[in-house]
């Protein structure tokens, strides 16, 4: 499904996001950014060992060894990926932020909507954040990407962002919210 917002297309598709052209590519990492499975694994597997070599760089130069606070995102290149950044983000665990969740994850979207939008990059991929391992209901989470990319896209000429969905359960719930958004 395709969609025009003020002269953007948002655009939602299956598939494998480390199979898609970009120019960012957005992770679903921890705040390790050492890796780990889902997206995360998949990500840097297909980009090879020197985004792992640059993540350990901005973990001890930027973060000074701290971990990525949740909703935060940083840029590294894209390697061996049909993408040129890489925007490593870190999406909230389900039950573990005291009702915060949403904003956290609102955060996660914006937050990589605005480092690309600096950058002058046109094209944003997004998997479906926070909906595997860290469990938050696909059905209120695609509510939360939908709103924030759409409110962000009314107020920037930005380009086309596409969320790739791994399912075809999660690709219809998102056509769901992405309908619910534009009859709004
Ligand atoms: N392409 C697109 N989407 C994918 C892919 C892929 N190659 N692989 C998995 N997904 C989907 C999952 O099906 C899910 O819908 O991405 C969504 C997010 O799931 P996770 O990757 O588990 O991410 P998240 O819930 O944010 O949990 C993050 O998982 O692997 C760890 O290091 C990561 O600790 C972090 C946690």
């Amino acid at each position: 499904m395709k969609a025009k917002i003020n002269g953007n297309t948002l655009e939602l598709i299956t598939g494998d996001i480390t199979q898609f052209s970009t120019d960012v590519m957005v992770n679903a990492a921890n705040g390790t950014l050492m890796g780990g499975g889902g997206v995360d694994g998949a990500i840097h597997r297909a980009a090879g060992e020197e985004l792992l070599e640059e993540c350990k760089a901005v973990r001890n130069n930027q973060l000074h060894g701290d971990l990525l606070p949740t909703g935060e995102a940083i840029m590294t290149r894209g390697y061996n990926l049909p993408a040129k950044y890489v925007i490593h983000t870190v999406g909230p665990v389900w039950g573990e932020h005291s009702g915060e969740e949403a904003a956290l994850l609102a955060k996660c979207y914006s937050h990589s909507l605005l480092l690309s939008f600096e950058k002058n990059m046109k094209r944003i991929s997004f998997p479906s954040i926070s909906t595997g391992v860290y469990g938050y209901p696909v059905e209120k989470a695609s509510i939360v990407a939908i709103q924030t990319i759409g409110e962000f896209l009314k107020s920037n000429e930005f380009g086309k962002v596409t969320m790739v969905l791994f399912s075809r359960e999660d690709y219809e719930t998102y056509v769901a919210a992405l309908e619910e958004y534009l009859s709004e």
